[in-house]
């Protein structure tokens, strides 16, 4: 059997937990079978729906595929285990989920059932999610400022991890690492130095990741009526929880203790999430738990998402080498004129167009922008068609990204189709066309982008995501040599579910250039 990256999560106890589940559902009857929706072949009467449903998790991607090829630019809907998805799909009914209203459509019941929060991360994260303003305002805000401290722990990181030795080939074993490195420089912004770089700070931040997404994946598989009873068992959120306060409790103490005494602004404040987080916390979540809580869980938002967006581009980079050696010498070009800053990574259009092209093929699973309806009455989009109340909705997103209506030889890898269309679109002569607009930037959501959702909800850390990812590629080209370990090879992405990982066990070549 192939290595799984849910096969670290997938022990004895969780596979029992889910039998035991799925014998006691059998009599479970899945709602919503009047819908006039279409479903996906074979799975409408109850039965066969139940079967296709037990199925689901296994063929996940394939199913969608096949609606979306079956109803493209329309609504349709498969048999998960306990329920219907409703996959919507089409520029104009993607753009009428994400204007949504919350209160007609909820993201934040999206994310519960996505992520299964309730149980993996704890109520309060989608109740009071004043994290997301943090991120949005004050951290997005300050990235400019805190580029130089950034920029110095990528250079740390890599150097650290690699050990390389004179301008040897080493091997390397691209995911755990890059993940290593993301934690570390992320963490350098949230919590600054000397915290950043304690390894067992890092680990435990990582197995919390690791296990609310195969924890959520899990959960999801579980009735209802057993999740109470059974969601905290495969949770660590409290023990995870516990370990992190022994490294950050005397940190948010101590902040805490200096706002009381020094006011809101006193002399010598750190520029950081956890200033960030003080700045806007209210009530209850003032407390050191709740703040670091907090943390644990943007990095969770973050170390996940980023390293596997590093490690897609190193396997794209490796695999279609020709992209290298422009690419190396925008970014010395640009460095040689503007010094390492944010600004100058604003300038690097080809590393921005390949580090989209690497999302759009290789970014995220089968499913995008989960919600759910929650206005009582059902949700209409402008044609008519209703998804009822209470029904989970997402969007086809391997499947947009990959159908030839919305990209021109779109299951090409072509690292430079964002420049190319950057180049011609600036070079338009009427000012005033507004072609000129480009709107396909590393962070640019859209109908056919859903790497980052869309609309209200699209990810407020993307801007931070585009500036960690940038100056990690750009480092890498400059400072070392990388190739495939086995020519033209890509290694395989994984699949879990709806979820899809790049390979957990892949490998480059990499040695300092002379
Ligand atoms: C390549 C890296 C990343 C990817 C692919 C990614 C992707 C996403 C996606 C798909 C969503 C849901 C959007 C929707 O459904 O419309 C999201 C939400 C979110 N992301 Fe990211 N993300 C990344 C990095 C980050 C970083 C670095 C941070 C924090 C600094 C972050 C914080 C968040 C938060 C807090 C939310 C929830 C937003 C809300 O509650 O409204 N993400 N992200
Ligand atoms: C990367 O990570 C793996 C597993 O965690 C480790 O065995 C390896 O030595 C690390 N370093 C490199 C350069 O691959
Ligand atoms: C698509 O691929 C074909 C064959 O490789 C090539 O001739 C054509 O120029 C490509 N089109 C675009 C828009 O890249």
């Amino acid at each position: 059997m192939p290595h799984h990256p849910a096969m670290e999560y997938l022990d004895t106890k969780t596979l029992l937990i889910y039998g035991l589940a799925a014998a006691v559902s059998i009599p479970w009857l899945r709602s919503g079978g009047e819908s006039t929706i279409p479903a996906v072949a074979g799975s409408k009467g109850v039965i066969s729906s139940y079967l296709a449903g037990l199925r689901f998790p296994f063929h996940a991607a394939d199913v969608v595929q096949q609606g979306y090829c079956q109803y493209r630019n329309g609504v349709f809907r498969v048999a998960t285990l306990f329920r219907w998805e409703y996959l919507v799909s089409g520029s104009q009914r993607i753009a009428e989920v994400a204007s949504a209203p919350e209160h007609v459509i909820s993201f934040h019941e999206g994310i519960i059932d996505a992520l299964q929060s309730d149980y993996t991360m704890g109520p309060g994260i989608t109740r009071a999610p004043y994290h997301v303003e943090a991120i949005r305002g004050s951290l997005t805000r300050n990235l400019g400022r805190c580029f130089p401290e950034v920029r110095d722990e990528i250079v740390h990181a890599f150097e650290d991890i690699l050990s390389l030795e004179g301008n040897k080939w080493k091997e390397f074993h691209v995911r755990p690492n890059i993940t290593q490195v993301v934690a570390r420089t992320s963490n350098r912004l949230f919590v600054g130095l000397p915290l950043c770089r304690v390894p067992e700070y890092l680990d435990l931040n990582l197995k919390y990741t690791v296990t609310i997404f195969m924890g959520s994946q899990i959960i999801a598989l579980i009735p209802d009526f057993l999740k109470p009873l059974l969601g905290p068992l495969l949770s660590t959120r409290k023990s995870s929880l516990r370990h992190a306060l022994k490294f950050l409790g005397p940190i948010i103490d101590e902040r805490l203790a200096n706002e009381r005494d020094y006011g809101r602004d006193w002399p010598g404040k750190p520029n950081d999430l956890i200033s960030w987080l003080i700045d806007l916390a209210e009530g209850e979540e003032r407390k050191t738990e709740a703040l670091a809580l907090r943390i644990l869980t943007t990095n969770t938002a973050v170390i996940h998402t980023s390293s596997m967006g590093l490690t897609s581009a190193l396997y794209d980079l490796t695999t279609y080498p020709e992209h290298i050696l422009p690419l190396r010498e925008e970014v010395e070009r640009v460095i040689a004129a503007e010094g390492w800053t944010k600004s100058a990574l604003g300038h690097m259009h080809k590393i921005d167009s390949f580090l989209r092209e690497s999302q759009r093929l290789g970014g995220v699973g089968a499913l995008g922008m989960p919600r759910r309806v929650v206005a009582t009455e059902g949700f209409t989009f402008s044609d008519g068609t209703t998804i009822p109340y209470g029904s989970f909705l997402s969007v086809p997103a391997t499947a947009i990204h990959y159908d030839p209506e919305n990209y021109d030889n779109a299951t090409t890898f072509d690292g430079f189709r964002f420049s190319r269309l950057r180049e011609q679109s600036m070079g338009l002569e009427d000012p005033s066309d507004c072609h000129r607009v480009f709107n396909r930037h590393m962070v640019s959501t859209g109908h056919d982008h859903v790497v980052f959702g869309h609309g209200h909800h699209a990810c407020p850390g993307r801007f931070f995501a585009a500036m960690e990812l940038k100056a990690m590629l750009a480092h890498i080209l400059i400072t070392y040599d990388v190739k495939a370990e086995t020519k033209g090879i890509r290694p395989l992405d994984q699949w879990f579910g709806v979820v899809r990982f790049p390979n957990s066990g892949g490998k480059i070549m990499i040695r300092r250039r002379v």
